[in-house]
């Protein structure tokens, strides 16, 4: 069994993956306990110690706007921890799958974003990401190794396990308001975690199954579900599957502003829509709508909260 080192395996998509790749390796987890990333010493440390076929890299620093002000350790995180990772990665002859992230565009664009179309991120931790995907490349199209690495873009996450996202907040918003406003006028592709988490264990198999030379497959590749919905949309629809569920909600009211009724301190695009095509070539498989993989995650999130809670009562 190959052996695949986790690292950020207590995030939101890191737990998913918790699931997803033991099929696939014998997985190793890796969390900020074991390793803090802004450490480089102790980043070789680990990767040394553990001398995984794969690196699969969870772990960001996701604070979209705080990063506006904390520059330094989102860039640390983001580009110099990755970039150390593939360093160490090609001196072992080990593959590297490291997420990135819609943010690198500037969302000028009305069609799906390609892996090679122009890049041009809007704010600090945009930047910081862009430069984690640049080093990676840089350390590969240096030593021409043998290994493989993916980095995989991917938008608008949420899931079931982990800490707050969209899906959470519009939930916890819902129990208590009856109207709530929801920005409008930005447009992405809401992605359940789970079925990042399955994706990235195909990547690993598929790549392993490449002839002749896995390497040649290399480079940046998009994965979200499919699909398209503003924050407005998604929120309606959250609601939507939420109440038919059975979740406690009083909003009556989801009402569209603009991203200038909302001003937060980092810039998002307004089109961040990623083309999966590349991806789904790859793999062999198209990704659910991200309707359907919300009405899952929801199913999934109301057991978890409702259900446990009422066995435990009974
Ligand atoms: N969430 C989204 O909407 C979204 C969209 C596009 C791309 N992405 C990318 O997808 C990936 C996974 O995102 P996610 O939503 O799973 O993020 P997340 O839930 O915020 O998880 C990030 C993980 O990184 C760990 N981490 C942060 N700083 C660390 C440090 N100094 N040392 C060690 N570990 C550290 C965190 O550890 P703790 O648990 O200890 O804090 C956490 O477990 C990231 O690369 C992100 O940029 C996410």
């Amino acid at each position: 069994m190959r052996r695949i080192l986790l690292v950020g395996a207590n995030g939101q998509v890191g737990r998913e993956l918790q699931q997803t790749l033991p099929p696939v390796g014998d997985v190793i987890q890796i969390t900020r306990s074991t390793l803090d990333l802004t450490d480089t010493q102790q980043i070789r440390a680990v990767l040394h110690e553990a001398k995984p076929d794969w690196i699969v890299n969870a772990a960001a620093y996701t604070a979209v706007d705080k990063a506006e002000s904390e520059a330094d350790l989102a860039i640390a995180i983001n580009a110099t921890a990755p970039k150390v990772m593939a360093e160490v990665a090609v001196q072992q002859g080990c593959s590297l799958l490291h997420l990135s992230t819609d943010y690198v565009f500037n969302g000028q664009k009305n069609t799906p974003y390609l892996e090679a179309d122009p890049v041009n991120p809007l704010g600090v931790y945009a930047r910081s990401k862009l430069l984690g995907e640049q080093g990676i490349q840089q350390v590969w199209s240096t030593a021409h190794p043998s290994c493989s690495y993916f980095i995989l873009r991917t938008a608008w996450v949420y899931g079931a396990l982990g800490a707050v996202n969209f899906v959470k907040t519009m939930l916890r918003l819902g129990a208590d308001r009856e109207e709530i406003r929801v920005v409008a006028d930005q447009v992405g592709s809401p992605t359940w975690a789970k079925d990042l988490a399955g994706a990235i264990a195909q990547f690993i198999v598929k790549s392993a199954d490449a002839t002749p030379d896995p390497s040649d497959l290399s480079g940046i590749y998009h994965y979200t579900n499919s699909g398209v919905a503003s924050w407005y949309d998604f929120a309606i629809a959250i609601f939507e599957e939420a109440a038919a569920i059975g979740f406690p909600l009083q909003v009556q009211r989801v009402v569209p502003i603009g991203t200038v009724d909302y001003p937060t301190p980092a810039k998002r695009p307004a089109y961040s829509v990623l083309s999966g095509k590349k991806t789904a070539a790859l793999l062999g498989t198209h990704p659910p709508h991200w309707r359907r993989s919300l009405r899952l995650m929801l199913t999934e999130l109301y057991t978890q909260t409702y259900e446990s809670t009422h066995s435990i009562g009974r």
